[in-house]
C-alpha cells in the first residue's frame, strides 16, 4: 500500500489555539515549531531529551478514563506530526505578566529559584503538569517531577522549596525538630542554636511564603472540546504528512499499520522517537518513510491473564509504571515480583518527560546494551507477541534476543504488538540493578536483572537466571553459570560460586565504551551479592509465598547478620531541607532602601513565563541567513584542501565562508578564528556555511570536503606534554624562605600527586550570536551571549578591518556563562560577522550542545605534584607544589589561569617554606579557558589533598592539621600582600560548630562500625578566595544614567546579566543612591554604544566595579538636584525632576569607577595583586555505598563572608549553585576524549552536572555578619566564584568514608584509584590530566 500523494491535515492545540498544518515536515520537532509562532518561551539546551529545558505539557483525551491525560515531554524529541489530537501547553500558556502570573511561576520567581532563567521555563512545565496531575504532590512525587530538568545556577535548592510549597507533606527547612524551622517563623530574627554569638539580626527567610498567591486548581483551561470529540470517535484511515526527505504515515488501525510494514520493512516504527530521534542526529541519517503506530489502539492495550500481564508495545514508561502499580496493588505479593523488580528501574530510568514520551515496545525494540528493562523482563521469562501480515507468534526476550541489533531475530514486515510478564511463582525472587553516574537521569554504567527460583521447602536452587546491561555493545545473560548452579543451596558458599561463575563467563571487553573494566567487573559481583542478600532476607522475613514461617523453618536459612542490612538496598534519594541564614539590615534602615535585602531577580518573573528574551529569542531578521561550522576531525594536521563545492550545491546554502574571506585579521598568528594551513585539535573552526535554515546550514557542513595530512607531534595528556617539552608559557614561580632546608629539618617528608580532570561549563544556553549589518554606513548589530560585549566588538572590527565605531554589541541577558563566554563569544561573533559582511544579510549562529562542548574548550585539567615536610604534630614546614595545566592548542588565558593558580595555591594556610610552580602545557586539545574560580578550584585540590595526607601520616583528622597550619594574625601572603586572617578563622570556627564537626565525626565512626558496606565520611576545608583581576586596568567600570521627565530612570552600565543578578544589584544601588524606589528604575541590555570600553564580567568583581560606576553617576545626578531638593524639600521626585528639566539641568550623567589598584611583579614574585578576599569554610557529612560506589551527600554547612551582602538572596544562590557546579567538579563530571583526541562526552547523556538529588540532604548556608570596610561598595563582597572550591569539601568527605572502608579492610589507607593502563588495552578514553 503505497502512501497517497500529499499530506493530509494535521490539527493539534497550543495553548487554546487550534493549529491546523497542511504541509508539514516529518523532520519538524515540536522545538523548533514553537519559535516559528512566536512561542520562544520553550528553551533548547541540548536538543536529546536530557536537560528539561524544553519541557511542556502533552494532553491527550483518554476514552477510557472519560479525561484529559496531562504528562510533560521534552519538545526536542517530539515530531510534530505526532501531535495530531494533542494539546500543548507551552510555558507562555500558563502564565504571562501581561495578565496574570500562574502560581507556580511567581513561587519559582520570588523563592529566588531563577538565576540566568533559561532553564526555569522547564522548571515550571514540569511543575505546573505535576499539579495538573496532583493538586498536593507529596515530596516525593515533586523529587521525580524534576529528576529529568537540569539548572547549571542555582543548586536547585530554591527551584525545590518553591515546589515545596505545594506539596501536601512539605517538611520546612528541616529545623522544626530544633524549634526553629522557617515554616513555624513568620518571618526574619530566628536564629539557629549553638551558633557563636552570630544570632544578633540574623535572618532566615529568603522567600516571602506569605504573600505567594493561593493555587486554585479548578481556575485552569480545560481540555478543548474538539479534540475530545476528535478522541471519542477517531478517524480510521491513515494520516500522512510528507516532507522533501522523510514520509511520516500514521495508519488508522492495525491491518494498515501490518500492510504497511509488510511493504516497507526497512522503516522504522517511531514510537516516543527518544532512541530513534539521538540516534539519527548525530550521522545525519534520515529514514524516508517513518510508521507511526500511536493510532493503532491494539498496541496500547493492556490485558491481565492467569499467567501474566500483556502491555501493548505502544504503552509510554509512564503508562507502564501505572499499569505496574496497580497490579502491584492488587495481586498477591507472591506473583508481583519481577512487577516490582521494573516498577523500581523504572523510577531510575530517564527523568519522567522521557518516560512519559519513551514505549515500552521502543524500549524493548531498541535493544539499547545499558537498558535498564530488558535484562529484568529476559530473566523474568517475557515474551515478545510478534504480528505481521503472515500471522501472530511469541518469541521469548532471551538471551538471544539481547545479543542481536534492532532488527535481528525479527522477520521482514514484524513489529512487536505486546510484551508478556509472566507472574512469578511461589519462592521466585526477582531484582534489578543500576549502577549509574549520577543518583537520577542517568543511563547506568551497569544494570542487571537477577532471579531465582528455591525448591519447594529446600534452600536449592531450582531455576537461577541472571542478566547484565552496559557491559558490552548488548545486554549479555550468564546461562552457563546458572545451568552449573542449580542444585546448590542458598548459602554464601554458593554465592562465592555464582561469583566465580559469572565472572569467568561474562566478559567485558577492555575497549568497550564506558571503560571502567574493574568497576563494572565489581558492579556484576556486588549486584549478585546484593540479590543473595536480598532472597536472604525475604525467605527470613518469611514474607516470600512459599517461605517458611515456623521459627524451625527460618533457621534453616542463613542469619542476615544486621550489618548486612546496609548492602540491601540502594541510596535513598531525598527532596533537600536546610536553612540559610544572612544578616538583617539596620532598622533604621529606610523601608524604601532595598540595598541588603533579598530583593527577587528582576527578571525572575519573565524567566518564568518565558518572556524573558535571550539572543536566540529575538524574531528573525528580513533575510537572515543560519551559519553552522565545519570543524576539524584531526588532532594536528596540515590542511591540504577544503572543498565547498558539494555543499554550495545543496538547497538553501548561500555560501562557505573561509580564512580568505576575512577582510580584516584572522585571530592572531597561533589562535587562527577560521583555519589556515594547519589545524591544532579535533573541534578546531575551519570554515562556515551560510544557509536559509538553521537544519540546511548544520547538513551542508558534512558535505564540506577538508582533506588533511596527518602531522607529529600529536600531544594530549599533560604527562605527554612534559615528556615531549610542549608548553604554552615560560615556568611562573613564588618561593619564600628556604624550603629545602626546611625539609631537611622536617620530622617526616611525603610526595603525592593529584589529578583533577577538567570541567565543561555547560551553561544551559549555549554559545549564541546574532549578527545585522545596517544598510548604509557599513555599520553592524551584534546581539551575543556573552561576558564581554567589548571584545566582540573589538574583535569582530579587527576582523572586519572597520573601526570600533561601526560596531554596537547588544547583550539582553546571558543564559549562563561561569567564565565560558569570555572569550568564545568574540571569535564566534567575527565568524558570523564575516558572513553577513560576505553576503550583506544578517547571519544567525546558534551552536548546539555537541558543537559547543566540541569547541569552546572549558575548565584546566590540572596534575599536581607536592612534596611537604611536617613535624610529627602536623605543623607542615615547608611545601612544594608543582601545577601543570592542560591549555590546549592555544595559549588563551592559559597564562593567566596559572598564574592565578600559583597566586592562590596557599588558599588558606601560613607556611614559612613554599615553593609553587606552575606551566600550562600545550597539546592538541581545544583550548581550554576562564572557568569559575580560574584555576583555583584545581590547584587548592592540591593543596588541601597534601593536607590530608599529613594528618593521615600524623594520625591526626584533617581539620586539625588544617587549623594548625592557618592563618592566625595579620599576616602577609606568599606575594607579600597583606591582609587580616580574622574572617577566615572566624567562618572555620563557625562552620565547624554549626556542623557540629566532633560530634559528627564520633557519630560517623559510630555507624561505620555497624554498617560494613556503607561508610560515613565528613570533612572540612577553609578558603581564601582572591578576589578581582590581578591589574588594575581590568577594575574600570563606567555607566550612564537616564533620568527622564516622568521622574523615571534608565540604568546602563558595563556587566552583563549572566544570572547573577548584576542588573538587580545595580537598581538596588541607584534606588538607594536616588532614593528612588526600585520600580521607578529599569535597565534595558548593556551595549557598548551606551557604555563603552567595559572589561569582561567576571572574576567575582562585576556587581563591586559596575556598582561603584552606578553609585558615582547617580551621585553625580543628585548633586545637580541638590539645590532643587534643597529649595522644595517636600516635594516628590517627580517634582524636582520637572524642575530640574525647567532649569535646564542635564538628567543625564556617566559614573565611573577608576578601580582598585592591582599588580604583580613576577621577577619579584611581590605584589598587591588582589583588592581583597572573600573567606569561607564547608563542612560535608557523605555516605558511600561500598558495592556500588555510589554516595549521597547527607548534610553540608557552609559559612561565607560576604561582607554586607548588597542582596542576600542572589549571594546565596551564588553560594549555593557554585557549591554545587564544585562538588560536580569534583565528583561527576567526567571529560572522556577518544584516543585521536575527539571528544566524546559532548551531551548531558555522557556529561554529568549535578541534578536536584545531587544537592546534600541538608545544606545550610551562612553569611558572617556583616563586616565593615571602606574598599569595597558598602562593604560588600563579590560571590560569584568563590563557592566553587567549597564542592571539595564533598570529595574529601568522600575519600574519608573511603578511607574508613579500606581501614575496615585492612588495606592501605592513602590509596590513588588506578587509572586504566592504557598499555593494556586500546583504551575507551585517555587521560588528559
Ligand atoms: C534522555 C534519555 C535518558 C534515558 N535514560 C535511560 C535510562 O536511564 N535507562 C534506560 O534503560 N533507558 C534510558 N533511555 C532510553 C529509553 O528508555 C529508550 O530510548 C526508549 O525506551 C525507547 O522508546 P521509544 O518509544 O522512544 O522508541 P523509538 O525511538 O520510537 O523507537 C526505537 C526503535 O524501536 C523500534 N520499535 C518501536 N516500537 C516498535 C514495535 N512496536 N515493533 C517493532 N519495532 C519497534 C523502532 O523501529 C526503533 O528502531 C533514555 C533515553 C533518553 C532520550
Ligand atoms: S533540549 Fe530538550 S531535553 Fe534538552
Ligand atoms: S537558572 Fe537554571 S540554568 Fe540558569
Amino acid at each position: 500500500m503505497p502512501p497517497p500523494p500529499g499530506s493530509d491535515e494535521l490539527v493539534f492545540f497550543v495553548n487554546g489555539r487550534k493549529v491546523t498544518e497542511r504541509d508539514i515536515d516529518p523532520e519538524v520537532t515540536l522545538l523548533t515549531f514553537l519559535p516559528a509562532v512566536g512561542l520562544t518561551g520553550t528553551k533548547s539546551a541540548c536538543g536529546g531529551g536530557g536537560c528539561g529545558a524544553c519541557t511542556v505539557m502533552l494532553s491527550r483525551h483518554d476514552p477510557a478514563s472519560g479525561k484529559p491525560r496531562h504528562v510533560s515531554i521534552p519538545a526536542c524529541l517530539v515530531p510534530l506530526c505526532s501531535l495530531h489530537g494533542a494539546a500543548i501547553t507551552t510555558v507562555e500558556g500558563v502564565g504571562s505578566i501581561r495578565t496574570r502570573v500562574h502560581p507556580v511561576q511567581e513561587r519559582i520567581a520570588r523563592s529566588h529559584g531563577t538565576q540566568c532563567g533559561f532553564c526555569t521555563p522547564g522548571m515550571v512545565m514540569s511543575l505546573y503538569t505535576l499539579l495538573r496531575n496532583h493538586p498536593q504532590p507529596s515530596e516525593e512525587q515533586l523529587a521525580d517531577a524534576l529528576a529529568g530538568n537540569l539548572c547549571r545556577c542555582t543548586g536547585y535548592r530554591p527551584i525545590l522549596e518553591s515546589g515545596r510549597t505545594f506539596c501536601s507533606d512539605s517538611h520546612g527547612c528541616g529545623q522544626s525538630g530544633a524549634g526553629w524551622c522557617c515554616l513555624d517563623r513568620p518571618g526574619d530574627d530566628s536564629s539557629p542554636p549553638g551558633s557563636s554569638g552570630l544570632q544578633a539580626h540574623v535572618c532566615s527567610e529568603l522567600l516571602p511564603k506569605a504573600e505567594f498567591q493561593p493555587w486554585d486548581p479548578s481556575q485552569e483551561p480545560i481540555f478543548p472540546p474538539e479534540l475530545t470529540r476528535m478522541a471519542e470517535s477517531p478517524e480510521r484511515r491513515s494520516l500522512t504528512f510528507r516532507g522533501d526527505r522523510v514520509t511520516w504515515v500514521s495508519p488508522g488501525g492495525l491491518r494498515e499499520l501490518l500492510e504497511l510494514k509488510a511493504q516497507h520493512p526497512e522503516a522504522p516504527l517511531v514510537l516516543g522517537n527518544t532512541a530513534l530521534g539521538p540516534a539519527s542526529k548525530p550521522h545525519g541519517r534520515v529514514h524516508p518513510l517513518l510508521i507511526s503506530p500511536a493510532r493503532v489502539p491494539e498496541l496500547s492495550a493492556v490485558t491481565e491473564s492467569r499467567d501474566g500481564l500483556t502491555i501493548g508495545a505502544g504503552c509510554s514508561l509512564a503508562q507502564l509504571q501505572d499499569v505496574l502499580a496497580k497490579s502491584i496493588s492488587e495481586l498477591p505479593e507472591e506473583k508481583t515480583q519481577t512487577l516490582r523488580a521494573l516498577a523500581t528501574a523504572l523510577r531510575k530510568l530517564a527523568g519522567q518527560q522521557v518516560r512519559n514520551l519513551a514505549s515500552l515496545g521502543g524500549h524493548v525494540m531498541s535493544r539499547q546494551s545499558s537498558s535498564d528493562l530488558n535484562p529484568i523482563l529476559a530473566v523474568g521469562r517475557a515474551a515478545l507477541h510478534l504480528l505481521s501480515e503472515g500471522g501472530a507468534r511469541l518469541m521469548p526476550l532471551d538471551e538471544l534476543f539481547l545479543a542481536g541489533t534492532a532488527s535481528a531475530g525479527l522477520r521482514p514486515g514484524e513489529i512487536l504488538e505486546s510484551v508478556h510478564v509472566p507472574y512469578s511463582r511461589k519462592r521466585e525472587f526477582v531484582s534489578g540493578f543500576r549502577q549509574a553516574q549520577a543518583p537520577q537521569n542517568a543511563m547506568p554504567h551497569v544494570s542487571a536483572g537477577m532471579r531465582v527460583l528455591l525448591a519447594e521447602g529446600t534452600n536449592a536452587i531450582e531455576d537461577l537466571s541472571i542478566a547484565y546491561g552496559g557491559l558490552g555493545a548488548t545486554a549479555v545473560m550468564a546461562p552457563r553459570s546458572c545451568q552449573q548452579l542449580l542444585g546448590k543451596p542458598w548459602t554464601e558458599e554458593t554465592l562465592d560460586e555464582a561469583c566465580r561463575l559469572v565472572l569467568g563467563e561474562v566478559a567485558i571487553p577492555g575497549p568497550a565504551p564506558g571503560g571502567r573494566v574493574e568497576f563494572r567487573r565489581t558492579l556484576l559481583v556486588s549486584f549478585l551479592f546484593r540479590f543473595y542478600l536480598q532472597v536472604l532476607r525475604e525467605l527470613r522475613r518469611g514474607r516470600a509465598p512459599g517461605a517458611p514461617s515456623t521459627l524451625s523453618d527460618i533457621w534453616r536459612y542463613p542469619r542476615l547478620p544486621d550489618q548486612s542490612l546496609g548492602a540491601l538496598e540502594d541510596l535513598p534519594v531525598t527532596v533537600p531541607q536546610g536553612m540559610q541564614t544572612y544578616q538583617r539590615v539596620d532598622p533604621q534602615q529606610p523601608s524604601q532602601d532595598p540595598v541588603g535585602r533579598p530583593v527577587m531577580h528582576l527578571s525572575g518573573l519573565k524567566h518564568a513565563t518565558g518572556e524573558a528574551v535571550f539572543c536566540d529569542d529575538l524574531p528573525r531578521v528580513d533575510r537572515e541567513l543560519s551559519m553552522a561550522l565545519v570543524t576539524s576531525t584531526r588532532p594536528h594536521a596540515r590542511i591540504v584542501s577544503v572543498d565547498p563545492a558539494e555543499a554550495l550545491r545543496l538547497p538553501g546554502v548561500a555560501d562557505v565562508i573561509t580564512a580568505k574571506d576575512i577582510p580584516g585579521t584572522n585571530g592572531t598568528e597561533d589562535d587562527r578564528l577560521l583555519a589556515v594551513d594547519e589545524v591544532l585539535c579535533v573541534g578546531q573552526v575551519i570554515c562556515a556555511v551560510v544557509a536559509e535554515t538553521d537544519e540546511q546550514a548544520k547538513r551542508a557542513t558534512e558535505r564540506v570536503r577538508v582533506t588533511y595530512e596527518d602531522l607529529e607531534p600529536v600531544v594530549f595528556s599533560i604527562q605527554d606534554a612534559m615528556r615531549q617539552n610542549s608548553f604554552l608559557c615560560p615556568e611562573k614561580k613564588l618561593e619564600q624562605g628556604n624550603v629545602e632546608e626546611a625539609f631537611e629539618k622536617a620530622d617526616r617528608v611525603i610526595e603525592g600527586e593529584v589529578h583533577v580532570g577538567g570541567q565543561e561549563h555547560f551553561y544551559m544556553e549555549t554559545q549564541r550570536v546574532l549578527v545585522i549589518p545596517k544598510a548604509g554606513d557599513g555599520e553592524l548589530d551584534i546581539y551575543a551571549s556573552t561576558q564581554d560585549p567589548a571584545h566582540v566588538q573589538k574583535t569582530v572590527s579587527l576582523t572586519l578591518n572597520v573601526p570600533h565605531n561601526q560596531v554596537t554589541c547588544h547583550v539582553k541577558r546571558v543564559g549562563g556563562g561561569f567564565g565560558g563566554k569570555v572569550g568564545k563569544p568574540a571569535a564566534l561573533g567575527a565568524i558570523a560577522a564575516v558572513g553577513a559582511i560576505k553576503t550583506g544579510r544578517a547571519v544567525r549562529l546558534v551552536l548546539d550542545r555537541e558543537d559547543d562542548m566540541l569547541i569552546t574548550g572549558g575548565r584546566h585539567p590540572l596534575f599536581g605534584k607536592y612534596k611537604v615536610g611536617f613535624k610529627d604534630s602536623g605543623r607542615i614546614k615547608a611545601l612544594d607544589i608543582e601545577c601543570y595545566i592542560n591549555g590546549g592548542c592555544t595559549l588563551g588565558d592559559s597564562e593567566l589561569v596559572t598564574e592565578f593558580l600559583i597566586l592562590k595555591l596557599e588558599n588558606a594556610y601560613k607556611i614559612r617554606n613554599l615553593r609553587f610552580r606552575g606551566r600550562a602545557c600545550r597539546t592538541n586539545l581545544p583550548s581550554n579557558t576562564a572557568f569559575r574560580g580560574f584555576g583555583f578550584p584545581q590547584g587548592a585540590l592540591v593543596t588541601e589533598a597534601c593536607i590530608t595526607a599529613v594528618a593521615a601520616k600524623c594520625g591526626l583528622p584533617p581539620e586539625k592539621v588544617r587549623e594548625k597550619n592557618m592563618y592566625k594574625t595579620v599576616d602577609k601572603t606568599i606575594y607579600k600582600q597583606a591582609f587580616s586572617p580574622e574572617p577566615l578563622r572566624q567562618c572555620w570556627a563557625e562552620c565547624l560548630e554549626r556542623a557540629d564537626l566532633p560530634g559528627r565525626r564520633a557519630r560517623a565512626d559510630a555507624f561505620n562500625q555497624q554498617n560494613p558496606w556503607r561508610k560515613r565520611g565528613v570533612a572540612a576545608v577553609p578558603m581564601k578566595f582572591s578576589v578581582g583581576f590581578a591589574a588594575t586596568s581590568y577594575h574600570q567600570a563606567a555607566a550612564l544614567v537616564h533620568v527622564y521627565t516622568d521622574g523615571s530612570v534608565l540604568v546602563a552600565h558595563g556587566g552583563s546579566e549572566l544570572g547573577q543578578g548584576i542588573h538587580t544589584k545595580m537598581l538596588q544601588v541607584a534606588s538607594r543612591e536616588l532614593r528612588v524606589p526600585m520600580s521607578r528604575l529599569h535597565t534595558q541590555e548593556t551595549s557598548t554604544a551606551t557604555v563603552p570600553n567595559t572589561v569582561a564580567t567576571a572574576a567575582s568583581i562585576g556587581a563591586d566595579a559596575n556598582g561603584k560606576a552606578v553609585q558615582n553617576a547617580c551621585q553625580t545626578l543628585l548633586k545637580r538636584l541638590e539645590p532643587i531638593i534643597k529649595k522644595n524639600a517636600e516635594g516628590t521626585w517627580e517634582d524636582w525632576i520637572e524642575a530640574a528639566f525647567e532649569q535646564r539641568i542635564s538628567l543625564s550623567a556617566t559614573g565611573y569607577f577608576r578601580g582598585y589598584k592591582a599588580f604583580m611583579d613576577w621577577e619579584k614574585g611581590e605584589g598587591e595583586p588582589f583588592p581583597y578576599y572573600v573567606f569561607g569554610a564547608a563542612c560535608s557529612e557523605v555516605e558511600i555505598d561500598c558495592l556500588t560506589g555510589a554516595h549521597r551527600k547527607l548534610r553540608t554547612d557552609i559559612v561565607m563572608d560576604a561582607g554586607c551582602s548588597l542582596n542576600p538572596a542572589l549571594d546565596v544562590g551564588q553560594v549555593e549553585g557554585a557549591f554545587l557546579q564544585g562538588a560536580g567538579l569534583y565528583t561527576s563530571e567526567e571529560l572522556h576524549y577518544s584516543p585521536e583526541g575527539a571528544l566524546l562526552s559532548r551531551g548531558p547523556a555522557e556529561y554529568k552536572i549535578p541534578t536536584a538529588a545531587d544537592v546534600p540532604e541538608e545544606l545550610n548556608v551562612t553569611l558572617l555578619p556583616s563586616s565593615q570596610t571602606q574598599l569595597t561598595l558598602y562593604s560588600s563582597k563579590g560571590l560569584g566564584e568563590s563557592g566553587m572550591f567549597l564542592g571539595s569539601s564533598v570529595f574529601f568527605a568522600i575519600s574519608d568514608a573511603v578511607t574508613a572502608a579500606r581501614r575496615d579492610r585492612g588495606l592501605a589507607e592513602d590509596c590513588t584509584i588506578p587509572r586504566e593502563d592504557p598499555g593494556t588495552a586500546k583504551p575507551w578514553s585517555i587521560p588528559i590530566a
